[in-house]
This record gives C-alpha cells, sequence and structure tokens, in this order.
C-alpha cells in the first residue's frame, strides 16, 4: 500500500497532479472470487510494489488481511460495474470460471463506461475451452493437439454413441458438456451400466450441462496441471502443479475440488515439459489466435503421461485451485507486471522467473466433504502456525469469530528444500488448527 500522509502540507492543485501521477504509476486492482485461490492470488498481487488498492469482491477473511472486501457477488455483473468505478480500479482479474463462463468480459466490453478497463480473463466464447468439453474437444482435434478419442452424443445420435462404446475398451469415460459443478465426469467399468447413465445424463442427470455428453477413450498414465498466462500473442509457462482430487488417502473415494497439490513435479522433467510446449501449449495459444479467439487470461492444462507422451484431457479457462496455492509461492516475479503484459499484449517483454524450492498445500476440508457436511465450526489454533502461509477457501466471521464456511476450508502452503521438508510444516501445522469435524490427507504427494 502507498501511504498517502505526505499529503498534509502540499497544496489541493498538487496534490491533484501527485495523485495522477502516483495512478499512473500504482494500480487498483479488483479480484473476482472468494476461494483459496483467490487469498493466494490476492497474497501474490499485495506483494507487487505496483499495487496501489487492491479489492476483491466478494474475498473471505484471509483476502480481508491483505486487501479490502467487497460484497458483491461474483455474477452480479451490475454491481461490479458501481464497484469499478467508484474505487477507481484500473484492472479486473477473474479467478472462477462461472463469471468468465457467464460472460463477464463480454459486460465490460459492451459497456461505455467501463470498457476501457482491461479484465483478465476470456470472454464467453473463449471460456468455452472449460465451458464446453464439445468446444474443447473439437478445437483440440482441429489443431492436432494430443487428447483422447471422443464422440459427442445428444438425443439425436444415441445409437452411434453406443456403437461407439462398442468399440472402446474399459473402463468408459463419459462427460457432461458442460459445468457441472465438478461432478459431470463419470468413469464405469460395464458396459451396461455406462449406456444406461449415457441416456440419464442425455435425460437431464447434471440438467443442461449433459444435454450433450462426451465419450471418451480412458488414457492410463499420472496426471498433472500445467498453467500458462497469455495476452493472446504470446505466453508465458507458469510452474506446473499436481493436485490431489479424491478425499480419500491414495487416491481413493470421490472427487473433491482437490485436497492439496505440490509443485514442481518430479515426473514433468524438461524432456516433458518440452513435449508439452511443443505439442500442446503452442498449438493452443495460436489456434486460439488463428480463430480470431481475443484470449487474455490463463489457460489450465489438465495432461496425463501416458508412456512418456502427454496428452490433453481437458481445459480449464482460469487457475487451478489448489494449484495456486503452490503456483503463487513459487512465482517470484511481480504477479501484477504480467499481469500488466496481458493487459497490454506485451508479455514476450516481461520476464518470468520462479523459486527453485518446493511448495506443497495441504488442505483441511469439513468432515462428509465431498457430500453433506455442516457449516458454522468456529475453527482455532490460526495464530499457532509457524512457516506455513494459510489461505483461507471456505471460512467467514461470524461475531468476531472465523468459522467454516465451505467443504474446502483451509489451504496450508509451505516451502521447502524437498516436498518432504514442505510437506512437513503442512502436516505439522495442520495439526495446529482445529475445527469439529476437520479431516485432510496425510499423504499429500505420496505418488511422486
Ligand atoms: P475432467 O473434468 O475432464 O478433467 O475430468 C476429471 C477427471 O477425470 C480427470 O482429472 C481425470 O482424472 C479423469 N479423466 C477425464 N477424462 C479422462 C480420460 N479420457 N481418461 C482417463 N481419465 C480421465
Ligand atoms: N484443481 C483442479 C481444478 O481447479 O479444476
Amino acid at each position: 500500500m502507498v501511504s498517502s500522509n505526505y499529503n498534509f502540507e502540499i497544496p489541493l492543485k498538487n496534490r491533484i497532479f501527485a495523485n495522477k501521477i502516483k495512478r499512473l504509476i500504482y494500480m487498483n486492482i479488483l479480484l473476482l472470487g472468494s476461494g483459496g485461490r483467490e487469498h493466494a492470488m490476492a497474497w501474490k498481487i499485495a506483494q507487487s510494489p505496483k499495487i496501489n488498492q487492491l479489492f476483491i469482491a466478494p474475498g473471505n477473511p484471509g483476502t480481508s488481511t491483505v486487501g479490502t472486501n467487497l460484497p458483491i457477488k461474483a455474477d452480479d455483473f451490475e454491481a461490479l460495474k458501481t464497484a469499478v468505478i467508484e474505487n477507481s480500479v484500473d484492472m479486473v482479474l477473474i479467478g472462477p470460471e462461472d463469471p468468465l463462463v457467464k460472460g463477464v468480459v463480454d459486460f465490460f466490453k459492451a459497456n461505455s463506461e467501463i470498457k476501457h478497463i482491461p479484465v483478465i480473463g476470456p470472454d464467453r466464447f473463449g471460456a468455452q475451452l472449460e465451458g464446453s468439453k464439445d468446444f474443447s474437444k473439437q478445437f483440440m482435434f482441429r489443431h492436432n493437439i494430443p487428447t483422447a478419442a471422443y464422440l459427442s452424443v445428444n438425443s439425436d445420435n444415441i445409437d452411434e454413441g453406443i456403437s461407439f462404446l462398442s468399440t472402446l475398451n474399459p473402463p468408459y469415460v463419459l462427460k457432461a458438456d458442460g459445468l457441472a459443478a465438478g461432478k459431470g465426469v463419470l468413469i464405469l467399468n460395464k458396459l451396461d451400466e455406462t449406456i444406461a447413465e449415457l441416456k440419464m445424463m442425455l435425460n437431464g442427470k447434471f440438467g443442461a450441462a449433459s444435454k450433450t455428453v462426451v465419450i471418451e477413450e480412458f488414457l492410463s498414465g499420472i496426471e498433472c496441471s500445467v498453467f500458462v498466462i497469455t495476452d493472446g500473442v504470446h505466453y508465458k509457462i507458469l510452474p506446473e502443479a499436481k493436485d490431489y482430487k479424491r478425499i480419500g488417502e491414495g487416491d481413493t473415494g470421490l472427487n473433491t475440488g482437490g485436497m492439496g497439490a505440490v509443485s514442481p513435479v518430479s515426473f514433468a522433467n524438461a524432456e516433458f515439459m518440452k513435449k508439452v510446449e511443443d505439442r500442446i501449449i503452442k498449438p493452443t495459444v495460436d489456434g486460439l489466435f488463428k480463430e480470431g479467439i481475443d484470449y487474455k487470461g490463463f489457460i489450465f492444462f489438465g495432461l496425463i503421461k501416458v508412456n512418456g507422451e502427454p496428452y490433453t484431457i481437458e481445459y480449464n479457462a482460469r487457475m487451478g485451485d489448489p494449484e495456486t496455492e503452490v503456483v503463487m509461492l513459487r512465482l517470484k516475479s511481480d504477479f501484477v507486471e504480467l499481469l500488466e503484459g496481458v493487459a497490454n499484449g506485451n508479455l514476450n517483454e516481461k520476464t518470468i522467473e520462479f523459486d527453485n524450492r518446493s511448495a506443497v498445500t495441504v488442505m483441511l476440508v469439513s468432515g462428509g466433504y465431498p457430500e453433506d457436511y455442516e457449516k458454522g465450526k468456529e475453527i482455532s489454533g490460526l495464530s499457532k502456525i509457524e512457516n506455513s502461509i494459510v489461505f483461507h477457501a471456505g471460512t467467514k466471521l461470524l461475531d468476531g469469530k472465523i468459522v467454516t464456511n465451505g467443504g474446502r476450508v483451509l489451504a496450508i502452503s509451505s516451502f521447502g528444500n524437498s516436498k518432504e521438508e514442505a510437506l512437513e510444516k503442512s502436516f505439522k501445522n495442520a495439526q495446529l488448527v482445529n475445527y469439529d469435524k476437520k479431516y485432510f490427507r496425510s499423504d499429500i504427494g505420496f505418488d511422486l
């Protein structure tokens, strides 16, 4: 933050001038979202020498320690516009996918009062990379990007879908085309069960999201997440990460939003990452450009390594959560500088540096998650934490106390000279924080 105390002795005319100069150098940024990803981004942005004021909408008790929370829902675009004007916001950064898919960028572009304000994130069309599995598979095939074989099915071609399934080996992968809160992917072992599920999906099991279903060949390998930031022409690769999606130790049980993450990822060595860049990242960014998609923001490549070769499982139009809670630790460069490069289209002129240490995060969740769980449990022990950074994911302030407010509650991130050293810190601190029915996985990083 920039102190303005010195203004008192300065005449008004000079003060206005000084403020104008200050605003040329220092920025007001508004970050949209309220999870651990957004707290990690806010934590990093707040360290930038370029920041004047950081706003987070709606944010959480964690983000309020590094910026100013604004009580705006992530999809209330009108309220967002008012806040942007009232707070002289110079740049907006979008955390989650929902506002992107709903067209927050298009909303800004179509509004004369705010269209000059850069919004970091793709428009509604570009966000289909995440918002429509059918769109993203077609895109990958158009640009020869390695991915699983697939067929898109709707109520008109169910028979074709069933024939395609019969040509595949189990397990079978069914994906709702649209956003389904992370629940729209089914992996099934039996053909008859898969055909029944396919019919249920097409009949609205996931609402409108599964009116089209993508049937995919199953790929067997080890997964990791790779992120780029792009101005639509140039890109920079951010530190890669591996997240742990299942609720149970040894990667068992239901899928969650993510129970922890590790960066770097040992199997994503230089040789593998070169293949990823040449075969996946470059063709994706070039493909977006060639197709006239003005994509400014993040691309999250969900990858799988099969016999040493990278394949794309999915794209997301945003950063990962909890991956951001390790990526921001390992990003040494000024994040705001990179965001400016995206806004101004000169990302190629920016440098990006990583911290060579390991970073890990362990997610503390509510008992019962990802199924039903209770909220409002008082959290204690936060002040005992040492040598880790706590990012709030699902918390809120109630009568002056911090209480649980989601399935994923806190992400405990740490650095270490090895991932083991970093994990030791996170696990130790995970024990010091308490609330009723706390749960975390104590095997994050076990497979690396
Ligand atoms: P997605 O939402 O597309 O990332 O799918 C969720 C998870 O399902 C992925 O992280 C993978 O673990 C798994 N998955 C999706 N597609 C495939 C596939 N074609 N082969 C194997 N596993 C897959
Ligand atoms: N951690 C996976 C995701 O953000 O989708």
